[in-house]
């Protein structure tokens, strides 16, 4: 990953070197003749250059003793929000790439970018040298472990110096570099072939990172088999594996912060490494991506190692139910009824609603640690998709304090979620005449009653579900997200649990 410094000097030009000047919509054109002269604009107008953010205009001037330096004018919208400044590094170095560069100068100053609202306060300049910082190192993010060496892309890029008026956020660089680290870290986990990433292979990760943070920090992993698994009667999350020849595993991580801790955290994430849909058998084209349906785990666990890093002050739990959902003589059947670790019975409709089980059990053993607060992350369900589309996601609680300062915690964080309701007369869908409920309701709000069947498992704590069904996978680039895996919803959950969460309302 390149290199991150900040300057408030010009550097010197070098070889290699590929100068980002970003142009904001009411940028001054005198200024911007005055420093390359008149034949810029010139062709910038010949070419239609119109300055929309992402569009962008390259050319190669003579310096002094020789030296060439090639320059991008990069249009940006106004800077003000998160993304747009995250998108304005990944962009730039993204682009670098693609000209082979190995240096990225970004002309952050005031007179080329415009008026950001970060040069006064010291929290302000945090955010931005994190949000460059995210940009830039995943703006040299690809998926390239099964690609042929050579047609590899090029990495390039080794080192990004920002040149704005002020000091150099080194406090921000450093939060932006880990975030990307694991946001990167997490769509590996979700573009990894399911032959590759399977529960085992995320209960190797989980004990990596934790290989990688103990020698410094208060961290701690469990794994149960399932046998273990049996033993604590999570008869859900089982009854979803047995159809499975990859052994499931229960993954529990912890890390208990050096300073005080503002209380405990249990952070779920759903870990199907594969959804055929079992005996509820996806088509083809329904059952393509879902290799994917780990992406609530890849984020928890990559999160983690952020959280850690950073030394968040929250006890953190991040808990797993990692398996397969397969079809074999073994697997679990419609009609079987399985009995979760609370006791609860569910009376199985549909094999394909497999994701509700496994955080089931993974969200009783979450109310035996007496968190403050719970929150899920799973690729639920495609209803949620139909509602909201494939970039948001849908944030489901009882806790109005809890919700809003989520969401609130999204918006900090660039990553776009919408509150959708629990309402409880939907409740009735659920019925079962054999048991406590099924695991279905009807199709429509199916990712309302999906977040109705999980709070059925959050006895009495503070509890919220977010379904990232949409969000998780990306069929083609945007912002600073490559096809596949994007990593969502990683800096949120950083972001959430870097400051306070309010106690719940009386
Ligand atoms: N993993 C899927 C949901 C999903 C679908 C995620 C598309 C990402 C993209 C989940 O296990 C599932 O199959 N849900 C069913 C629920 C239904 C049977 C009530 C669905 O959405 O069809
Ligand atoms: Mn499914
Ligand atoms: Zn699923």
């Amino acid at each position: 990953m390149p290199q991150i410094t900040w300057t408030t000097t010009e550097p010197t030009p070098q070889a290699g070197q590929l100068l980002v000047v970003p142009l904001r919509d009411d940028h001054d054109a005198a200024a911007l003749e005055a420093r390359f002269g008149k034949s810029v604009p010139t062709a910038m107008q010949a070419a239609n250059f119109r300055n929309k953010p992402g569009e962008s205009f390259a050319f190669t001037r003579s310096l002094a003793n020789d030296v060439l330096e090639r320059v991008l004018v990069l249009g940006v919208g106004p800077l003000g929000d998160a993304s747009v400044v995250r998108t304005l590094a990944h962009d730039a170095v993204r682009q670098a790439q693609g000209f082979g560069a190995t240096r990225v100068v970004l002309d952050l100053r005031k007179s080329s970018a415009g008026t950001v609202p970060w040069s006064d306060d010291a929290s302000a300049a945090l955010r931005i040298g994190d949000l460059v910082a995210q940009g830039a190192e995943l703006g040299v993010y690809a998926y390239e472990r099964f690609v042929a060496e050579d047609k590899r892309s090029r990495r390039t890029v080794k080192d990004v110096v920002v040149w704005a008026d002020t000091a150099a956020p080194d406090e921000g660089t450093r939060q932006g570099t880990v975030i990307a680290a694991a946001i990167a870290k997490a769509r590996d986990l979700v573009n990894g072939p399911a032959g590759l990433v399977t529960p085992t292979h995320l209960a190797t990760v989980a004990k990596e990172i934790v290989d990688g943070l103990a020698a410094d920090h208060d961290v701690a992993l469990t794994v149960l088999d399932r046998e273990a698994c049996a033993e604590r009667k999570m008869g859900c999350f089982l009854g979803v594996a047995q159809g499975s020849d990859e052994p499931p595993r229960f993954i529990h991580l912890s890390y208990r912060p050096r300073q005080k801790s503002r209380g405990r955290a249990c952070l779920i994430g759903k870990g199907v490494t594969f959804d055929s849909g079992g005996y509820s058998l996806k088509p083809t084209d329904g059952m393509l991506d879902m290799k994917m349906d780990m992406a609530g785990a890849a984020a928890v666990i990559a999160a983690f190692d952020a959280i850690v890093r950073l030394e968040l002050p929250w006890e953190v739990h991040v808990i797993v139910a990692a398996t397969e959902n397969m079809v074999s003589g073994r697997a679990y059947r419609l009609g079987d009824i399985l009995v979760a670790s609370n006791g609860k019975t569910v009376e199985i409709n549909n094999t394909d609603a497999e994701g509700r089980l496994t955080l089931a059990d993974a969200m009783v053993y979450a109310s035996q640690l007496e968190p403050d607060f719970m929150l899920d992350f799973a690729t639920l369900t495609g209803a949620c998709m139909v509602a909201l589309g494939p970039k948001i996601a849908g944030v489901m609680a009882k806790d109005d304090a809890l919700a809003e300062d989520w969401i609130a915690a999204s918006n900090r964080s660039g990553e776009s979620m919408w509150r959708l309701p629990l309402p409880d007369d939907l409740k009735e869908q659920l019925k079962s005449k054999f048991a406590d409920m099924k695991n279905t309701g009807e199709r429509w709000g199916g990712a309302l009653t999906a977040g109705l069947f999980l709070s059925e498992f959050a006895e009495g704590h503070r509890w919220l579900h977010c379904d990232i069904a949409g969000p998780a996978m990306a069929s083609k680039p945007y912002g600073v997200t490559t096809a596949g895996g994007t990593g969502f919803p990683v800096a949120t959950i950083v972001e959430f649990l870097t400051g306070d969460v309010r106690p719940p309302a009386k």
